[in-house]
């Protein structure tokens, strides 16, 4: 495979919040040692439940959100300070809802003349580089949608028209950020066959944020499962979702929608920690049916379990790596089995985990997801 576009290296993001239930300010753990790389051509699934990082994760790489640690890089080069409008060009963050991010007083016309004015690329004839990014994300023929504004589109045409403005300043990167989870359903398969086709044609590194796995498998080539701020499991997409090996991988896959009718509802398997005071050792273990004794005291690293293919789970730590006696079954203490009323462990005695902190407060005055 060709050497990445973009590269996180142990990035991550803490927030100082308030919340109601402690009063002063804490530290918020959004997102923690984020690996990953973006190669031209591909697609590259974040999947999670909500609260997860995901979209901290697309904002770090978009560098829209400073990292609060590790290094981001583009073309191998570490990227250090506030990014120049080269970086902005090179990756372009798409957003969930393309009626707020399309300035609904502007046409169409003038939202894409802006982007290829200011970067240069509106050559000598604008209407004409106008018309080609219309025809690029399909939506044809442009004298239809050249003149009207964002409130005389459908949802998956404003969509179109937010990808058009992404592709107009040339990026090799494309950060989708749930792209499709506000469109109706009957269109969202439109929207994510044009990500794939900009993947193919125009060799597009894209990181496609979403919930929903099965999408990601349909669309990505890679998917990084995130849980509580942290990837748990990566890999070959058809790998990670026909043979998850990660325990929160295979919660995931069953909660996925099934036509079978057999799906299982996330909520009933007990609910993420708290990004306070997350657990100790793996975040999953108060959530998880394998739970051993060395997963409440000590995080996993990602180990191989094949090509490509990594689960940060102790039950995949090559022999040796973990003492026999921190792998017999759980003390009570520890849930070994998953239930709407396991209770949560803390990290601190002081406080059992919460879900994420009631109206969270930025201290470094970033946006809110
Ligand atoms: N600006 C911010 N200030 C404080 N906390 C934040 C901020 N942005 C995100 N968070 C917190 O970071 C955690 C991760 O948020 P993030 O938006 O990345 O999750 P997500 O996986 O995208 O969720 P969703 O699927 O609901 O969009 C959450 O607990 C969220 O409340
Ligand atoms: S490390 Fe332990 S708690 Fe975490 S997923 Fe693996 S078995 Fe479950
Ligand atoms: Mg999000």
């Amino acid at each position: 495979m060709s050497e990445p576009i973009l590269s996180a290296r142990e990035l991550g993001k803490r927030y100082r919040v308030r919340t109601r239930r402690f009063g002063r300010s804490r530290t918020l753990h959004a997102a923690e040692g984020i690996t990953l790389d973006l190669h031209a051509g591909t697609v590259t699934a974040v999947v999670g439940e909500s609260g997860s990082g995901k979209s901290t994760v697309s904002r770090l790489l978009a560098r829209t959100t400073t990292p609060s640690e590790g290094t981001l890089l583009l073309d191998g080069v570490p990227v250090a300070g506030k990014p120049g409008r080269d970086y902005r060009a090179r990756v372009q963050l798409v957003l969930q809802d393309p009626f707020a991010s399309l300035n609904p007083v502007h046409d169409v016309r003038y939202i894409l003349s802006r982007p290829l004015l200011i970067h240069g690329y509106g050559g000598p004839d604008l209407d004409a580089s106008i018309r080609d990014l219309l025809r690029r994300v399909s939506l044809e023929p442009a004298e239809q949608f050249i003149d009207k504004y964002p409130h005389e589109l459908s949802g998956g045409q404003r969509q179109r028209v937010a990808i058009a403005r992404a592709l107009a300043v040339r990026p090799s990167v494309l950060l989708a950020d749930e792209p499709v989870s506000m469109l109706d359903v009957s269109i969202r398969l439109g929207v994510l066959n044009l990500l794939a086709d900009l993947r193919d044609t125009d060799r597009l590194a894209i990181l496609y944020v979403t919930h929903d796995i099965a999408s990601a498998r349909y669309l990505a080539d890679t998917i990084v499962v995130m849980y509580a701020g942290e990837i748990v499991e990566s890999g070959p997409a058809t790998e990670v979702t026909d043979d998850p090996r990660h325990p929160y991988t295979r919660l995931l896959r069953s909660a996925a929608p099934d036509p079978h009718g057999r799906t299982e509802r996330l909520g009933s398997r007990g609910t993420p920690p708290s990004l306070v005071t997350p657990p100790t050792g793996c975040r999953f273990h108060p959530r998880c049916p394998s739970a051993m004794p060395i997963c409440a005291q000590r995080a996993p690293e990602a180990f191989d379990v094949g090509t490509g293919h990594t689960s940060a789970c102790w039950l995949h730590a090559p022999a040796g790596a973990v003492p026999p006696t921190a792998t017999e079954p759980a003390p009570a203490a520890v849930p070994a089995a998953v239930s709407a009323s396991a209770p949560e462990t803390s990290s601190e005695p002081e406080s059992r985990p919460e879900r994420d902190p009631q109206a969270p407060v930025a201290e470094d005055g970033g946006p809110m997801s």
